[in-house]
C-alpha cells in the first residue's frame, strides 16, 4: 500500500439539527475527527472541491425521499472531487483524481468502488462537480430525454443562472430550439444570459408578474418548459405552453424551504385541454447517457461553443455558508467550495 504523510486529525461537517424553514448555521457543525490510513478495498482522499446542492436541502427532513435523510451527528453526503493520498484497493494509486460521494469532509475514506477515477487533463478536476458532472447530465437529459427537445421548439428554463439552468438554455440553442428564453433573480444575471450565454430572451422573476414577463418573451408561447424552481413559475409555464407542450419537473427550489406546502399550480386543468405532458425526472435514471453525455459536452466546449461559470467559495469552514448562499442566489453557475 502506497501512502503519504497523513494529518493526525481532520475536520467535517455534521448535520446538528433538522432544520425548520431556512436552515441556519446553528444547523451544522464542524467537528475534528482522527484521519487513519484506509481499509481494505477503500482509497483515502484529500477532497479539493466539495459541491453544495439544492437536494441537500430536502436531506436535510426526515421525511421517506428518493435518497435517505442525513443522520443527525453524522457527517453530511454530497460529491466532491479530490486526490487519493493512501489506497489499499487495486487500480487506485496515490495522486490519481477521484469523483466521490463523501463530501463535506476534507479526507473522506471512500469505498474503492464507490468512487470513479476522473481524467484531470482534459477538463479542471471541479467540471466533474458542475458542467461535466451531474448538474451538466441533469441538464442534457432533463432537455434531450425526458423533455424531448425537437429543433424549432420554444424553450423556457427557470433558474437559468444556476448550475443546471445555464446548461439548459445552451443546450437548446446548440439543438436547434427557436427561441430560448430563461428566468433568474437578479437583473445581473438576466443581462449574462441574453449577452454571454446566448439565451434570445431573459427576465428577472423578482420584479413579479411571472407569467406576464413570460408572455413578453415568448409571444407564440412555449413547447418545452425546463422547472427548476416549481410553484408560480410553473404556474405560468403551464399557461405558456402550446398544444402537446411538455414540462420537464426537475426542481422546485422556491419551496425546498417552505414549511407549509404550497398550493398546487392552480390552472393544472389546462394540462388536459392542452394535452400537456408534466414529466418528473431524476438524474440517477439517466446515467446510460454518461457516454453521450461526455461525448457530445465534451466536443462543444472544446470548440468554445458551450459556456460554464462556477461560484467558488475558498476555505472548508465556510462551506455551510456556500450552501446557504446558493439557496438564496448567491451563485451564477456551479456553486463549490474550494478547500486550501
Ligand atoms: N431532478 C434531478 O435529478 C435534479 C438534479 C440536479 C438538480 N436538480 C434541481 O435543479 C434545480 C437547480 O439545481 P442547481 O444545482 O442547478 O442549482 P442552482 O440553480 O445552481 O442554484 C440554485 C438557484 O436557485 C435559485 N433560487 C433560489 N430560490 C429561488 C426561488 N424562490 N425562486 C426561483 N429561483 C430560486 C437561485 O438563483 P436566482 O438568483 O435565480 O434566484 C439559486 O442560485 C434545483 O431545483 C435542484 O433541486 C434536480
Amino acid at each position: 500500500m502506497a501512502e503519504q504523510t497523513l494529518p493526525a486529525a481532520a475536520r467535517e461537517w455534521q448535520l446538528a439539527a433538522r432544520p425548520q424553514g431556512w436552515p441556519t448555521p446553528a444547523d451544522f457543525a464542524l467537528v475534528e475527527k482522527p484521519v487513519t490510513a484506509p481499509a481494505p478495498g477503500h482509497i483515502l482522499v484529500r477532497n479539493e472541491f466539495l459541491s453544495v446542492d439544492p437536494y441537500m436541502r430536502g436531506r436535510m427532513n426526515d421525511v421517506k425521499s428518493y435518497a435517505p435523510p442525513y443522520q443527525l451527528g453524522a457527517a453530511m453526503l454530497g460529491g466532491a472531487v479530490g486526490r487519493v493520498v493512501a489506497s489499499d484497493a487495486e487500480g487506485f494509486q496515490v495522486g490519481d483524481a477521484v469523483l466521490h460521494g463523501l463530501g463535506w469532509r476534507e479526507y473522506a475514506d471512500v469505498p474503492a468502488a464507490h468512487a470513479v477515477k476522473v481524467d484531470a487533463d482534459a477538463a479542471p478536476l471541479q467540471a466533474y462537480l458542475g458542467v461535466l458532472g451531474m448538474p451538466g447530465l441533469t441538464a442534457y437529459a432533463g432537455l434531450l430525454r425526458v423533455g424531448g427537445l425537437k429543433e424549432g421548439d420554444v424553450v423556457f428554463v427557470s433558474g437559468a443562472a444556476g448550475a443546471v439552468g445555464s446548461i439548459v438554455g445552451q443546450i437548446a440553442k446548440l439543438r436547434g430550439a427557436s427561441l430560448v428564453v430563461g428566468s433568474a433573480g437578479s437583473d445581473e444575471k438576466v443581462r449574462k444570459l441574453v449577452e454571454e450565454y446566448g439565451f434570445d430572451a431573459a427576465f428577472n422573476y423578482k420584479n413579479g408578474d411571472i407569467a406576464g414577463q413570460l408572455a413578453k418573451a415568448a409571444p407564440e408561447g412555449v413547447d418545452v418548459y425546463f422547472d427548476n424552481v416549481g410553484g408560480e413559475h410553473l404556474e405560468a409555464a403551464i399557461g405558456a405552453l402550446n398544444v402537446h407542450g411538455r414540462a420537464v419537473l426537475c426542481g422546485a427550489i422556491a419551496q425546498y424551504n417552505d414549511t407549509n406546502p404550497p398550493a398546487a399550480p392552480r390552472n393544472l386543468v389546462q394540462v388536459i385541454g392542452k394535452r400537456l405532458t408534466l414529466a418528473g425526472m431524476l438524474v440517477g435514471d439517466h446515467y446510460d447517457l454518461q457516454p453521450e453525455f461526455v461525448a457530445e459536452m465534451g466536443g462543444w466546449l472544446r470548440d468554445g461553443k458551450l459556456r460554464f461559470e462556477e461560484t467558488v467559495v475558498d476555505g472548508f469552514e465556510n462551506a455551510v455558508d456556500a450552501f446557504l448562499g446558493m439557496l438564496r442566489g448567491a451563485n451564477t453557475g456551479k456553486m463549490l467550495v474550494r478547500l486550501g
